[in-house]
């Protein structure tokens, strides 16, 4: 073969569902000499991440770290560990992700109930209420922040209600983690998992994950041992544990790069950090409107981080969105399954949620829909972003 040359990628403004774009000190991180995974430095670093987490989740919960793998690998982490075959499990559908969270449920032998919404809806409370009724399932599992459809699920009353049918409550937190409001300990969540290349702005490879001290106790007392040997907590606790044990050998740089994330997070505070993915959404959605663009999500739970644009009439989206990454440099997401061709979902997590990608994004789009024979008055709809304040 030709050997090619070294990679070189172009210069991009990630505004898709993630990754996003990274701070150059996390970059940095990433190219730090390694050090063994053993090692006491490493070892100490480890704890700090741990520490750094409960802060982000808002949880006092002790088994609480970064599972290696992506976002997916918390999901199935919380799901083999938790779900024995024969379980009954009820999971909230309103998206690609509760889809898949009822595969990984059935492929650990549970009996699933779905509880479903349309795409861009939320799952409202007394859908859960009348899946629970007469059912004694194992857990419940809902996504907070649907990624496919920008919607934000309230979750503290589907939690009341799940403990009250004595089940575990789980929750997808991969798009929602520094984004938005998520508090663990005050939410009553016994399992959650999260991922780094959303609203953390480090790039894609660990999950954040968290077990109440009663999802651990169940996780330890199964019958049967957890399927999955590389996600068992029982096993993966002796390494980020007390006792150091030897399971996989941790990803060394991953775990440099969220140390530094989280750092971030934390510095920033995640009041400020919530804000201000709050406000340049509205700054967002107040420019389009100018261009008499909408969000597709149901009105009062859009996402922040990530707005569910309709198409309008008579545009080819993925022609506009091809533009927007040879022209501008910037990328935004397509709508998956029913809601493929209909949005564009546009990313504003993390470090990519500032008002100079709104505006650039915005000013990008106006152009390209001008040149498509609208005419949009783009200082007009700049004006209206600056009005958010
Ligand atoms: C809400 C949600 N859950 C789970 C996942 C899966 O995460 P990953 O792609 O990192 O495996 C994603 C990824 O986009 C997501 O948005």
């Amino acid at each position: 073969m030709q050997i090619p040359s070294t990679f070189q990628p172009p210069p991009r403004v990630l505004m898709g569902p993630g990754p996003s774009d990274v701070a150059p000190s996390v970059l940095h991180a990433l190219s730090l000499p390694l050090l063994g995974h053993l090692d006491p430095v490493f070892v100490q670093m480890m704890e700090e991440i741990k520490a750094m987490l409960r802060a982000v989740f808002l949880t006092k919960n002790e088994m609480t770290f970064p599972v290696s793998g992506t976002g997916s690998a918390g999901m199935e982490f919380c799901f083999v560990n938790l779900i024995e075959p024969g379980d009954e499990v009820v999971i909230g559908v309103n998206g690609v992700f509760g889809g898949r969270m009822v595969d990984v449920a059935e492929r650990c032998g549970a009996r699933v109930t779905k509880v479903e919404a349309p795409w861009g809806r939320i799952i409202e409370a007394a859908q859960i209420a009348e899946a629970l009724k007469g059912r004694k399932p194992k857990l419940v599992a809902v996504v907070h922040a649907e990624t496919s459809t920008g919607a934000l699920t309230p979750v503290e009353e589907i939690s009341r209600l799940t403990h009250e049918a004595g089940a575990l409550f789980v929750l997808d937190t991969v798009t929602s983690l520094g984004g938005c409001p998520v508090r663990i300990d005050d939410w009553n969540v016994d399992a959650v998992y999260s991922g780094t290349q959303k609203c953390l702005s480090c790039p894609p490879g660990l999950s954040p994950v968290s077990l109440s001290p009663h999802a651990l106790a169940i996780a330890t007392k199964r019958q049967k041992k957890v399927q999955s040997w590389y996600l068992d907590v029982n096993l993966l606790a002796s390494y980020w544990g007390e006792q150091r044990v030897y399971h996989h050998t941790a990803p060394i740089s991953m775990n440099y790069a969220l140390h530094e994330a989280l750092r971030l997070v934390l510095v920033e505070g995640l009041e400020n950090r919530w804000r201000r993915h709050e406000q340049n959404h509205l700054a967002l959605k107040a420019g389009l409107a100018v261009m008499g663009l909408e969000l597709a999500s149901q009105p009062g739970h859009q996402l922040w981080q990530l707005n569910a644009v309709s198409v309008p009439k008579g545009v080819d989206e993925a022609v506009v969105r091809k533009k927007l990454l040879t022209d501008f440099d910037i990328e935004i997401g397509a709508g998956l399954g029913p809601l493929k061709g209909k949005i564009w979902r546009i990313g504003l997590m993390g470090e990519t949620s500032s008002r100079a990608n709104v505006k650039k994004v915005l000013g990008a789009l106006v152009k390209i829909l001008n040149e498509a024979g609208q005419n949009i008055d783009g200082s007009v709809v700049l004006a209206a972003v600056d009005a958010v304040k």
